[in-house]
This record gives structure tokens, C-alpha cells and sequence, in this order.
């Protein structure tokens, strides 16, 4: 696509590394114009790919993220809200400073990127945002007991939000990943992951490839007419 005008925009956050980076490759590759953050800088370029050092979870740096996509692309297509934390730990064992983090991050910026995105979408009367859940919600995981609340909050929002942009011409949708070998998990025992994986109907770990291809077919123009849908990876739970 070499119209600059024509040419689709995305932004995918948390794309330092993990799910969210391989998101931008395949974003960039499908012919999106792909913006990025996270909160530290990154040591890889792509072609059609733009950093934004930005922390999610506060408000004035998220309003500079996006008047960066606006002054430099004017248009936003596609949002990625994939910028997300974990915590492993037995409820009781569960600092409350660790809950407020992880509904900082989950929470708090899948809300405010939702918002500043839609204030670039609904000028074209078109967009998709798609969130990231996890299948830890609907398997009322223990020892994610923080974890759990933040996405089954992200899974909230995406339906609500969902109602409430569908005027706008803009859908909101959610992929739930099973674990995929990245940093966010490198710290659960391998026992625990394997117990996990017993659980699926298909028994494997999940792979980066999975998850877009369920972003994929929820960013397509056809795919208009789903949202506030969540789907889980892997099989039913
Ligand atoms: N991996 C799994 O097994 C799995 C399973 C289910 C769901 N998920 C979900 O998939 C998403 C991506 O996970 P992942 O496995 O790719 O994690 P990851 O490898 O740990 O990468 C997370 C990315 O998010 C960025 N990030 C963290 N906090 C941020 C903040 N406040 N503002 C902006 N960026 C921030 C990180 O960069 P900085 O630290 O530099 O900010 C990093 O680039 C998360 O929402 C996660 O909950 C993952």
C-alpha cells in the first residue's frame, strides 16, 4: 500500500516484546501503518512501525500517545489493547499493592486506550479494538486471584464498550490466549502450566500466531457486525 492517506493505521500497546510485538509484525506485513508502545524504548526497528515510549495506566502520557498517531497519521483503524501484567501468588499471600498494579495496567489502560482511540475513530465512522483477556477468567484459575479480576474487568469493558460504539461504526472484541511461551509466564513452575494445558481440548501451548489469527478476522471490514464477543483459545473451558 503505498498511498500514505489510504493506507490503514493500527496501534498495538505492550508491543516492546512478546504476543504484542509479533502483532506488529504481522500488522505491518498484512499493510498496516502500525504505531506502538510500551514503557521502555525498544531495541528493534520494522519497516511501517513507529515507537511511542508510553505507560498505559497514566493518563497524560496515553493523551501523548495518541496526539502523536494524530499528528502523524490522522487516522486510527485498528486498536490493540495488549499492553498487560501478571502476578502469580496464593490469594492470601497477595499484596494489595500488587492488585492495584495489575488493575493499573489491565485495567486503567485498556479503558483509557479505548477512549483516546475512539476520539481518532468515530471521524471515519469505523474502527476495531480488540482486548486481551485471558483463559485463566473462565477457569477461575487459582492463584491468579488479581489476575483474574483484571481481566474478567477487561472482559467488562469490552462488553459495555462494545454497546456504546456500536453508533460509531466501531466494534470491540476480546481473544482470550491460552499460556504462550513468553516473559509474562517464564515464572510459573512448569508443573503448573502442564496442568493448565491438561485442562484444553486441544493439548498444546498456545502460539503468538493463534492469537492473531483471531485478531485478524475480528479487524476485517466483514467482521462488522461482531462485538462485545470474548473467545477463548484452545477449546471450551
Ligand atoms: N503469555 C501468555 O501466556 C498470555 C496468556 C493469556 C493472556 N495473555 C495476555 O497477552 C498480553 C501480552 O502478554 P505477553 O505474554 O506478550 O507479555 P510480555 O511478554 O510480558 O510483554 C508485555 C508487554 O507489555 C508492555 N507493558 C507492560 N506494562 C505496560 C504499561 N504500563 N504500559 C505500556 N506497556 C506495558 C511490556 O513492555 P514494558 O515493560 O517496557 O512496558 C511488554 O512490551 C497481556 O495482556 C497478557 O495478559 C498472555
Amino acid at each position: 500500500m503505498s498511498d500514505t492517506a489510504a493506507q490503514p493505521v493500527a496501534l498495538v500497546t505492550g508491543a516492546g516484546k512478546g504476543i504484542g510485538r509479533y502483532l506488529v509484525e504481522r500488522l505491518a506485513q498484512a499493510g498496516y501503518r502500525v504505531f506502538g508502545c510500551s514503557r521502555k524504548p525498544v531495541d528493534w526497528s520494522l519497516p511501517g512501525y513507529e515507537h511511542v515510549s508510553a505507560d498505559v495506566s497514566d493518563e497524560a502520557q496515553v493523551r501523548g500517545l495518541f496526539s502523536a498517531i494524530r499528528e502523524r497519521a490522522g487516522r486510527l483503524d485498528v486498536t490493540i489493547n495488549n499492553a498487560g501484567v501478571a502476578s502469580m501468588n496464593h490469594f492470601l499471600l497477595t499484596p494489595a499493592s500488587t492488585l492495584d498494579k495489575l488493575h493499573a495496567i489491565n485495567v486503567r489502560g485498556t479503558f483509557l486506550v479505548t477512549r483516546e482511540s475512539v476520539r481518532l475513530m468515530r471521524a471515519r465512522q469505523f474502527g476495531r479494538i480488540v482486548n486481551l483477556s485471558t483463559i485463566a477468567v473462565p477457569l477461575s484459575l487459582g492463584g491468579e486471584a488479581a489476575y483474574v479480576a483484571t481481566k474478567s474487568a477487561v472482559e467488562a469493558l469490552t462488553r459495555v464498550t462494545s454497546r456504546e460504539l456500536a453508533p460509531f461504526g466501531i466494534t470491540v472484541n476480546a481473544v482470550a490466549p491460552t499460556p504462550i511461551d513468553t516473559d509474562l509466564i517464564r515464572s510459573v513452575p512448569a508443573d503448573k502450566i502442564q496442568a493448565l494445558v491438561d485442562q484444553l481440548a486441544i493439548k498444546r501451548l498456545g502460539q503468538p500466531e493463534d492469537v492473531f489469527n483471531v485478531v485478524r478476522f475480528f479487524i476485517q471490514p466483514e467482521s462488522s457486525y461482531i462485538t462485545g464477543q470474548v473467545i477463548y483459545l484452545g477449546g471450551p473451558l
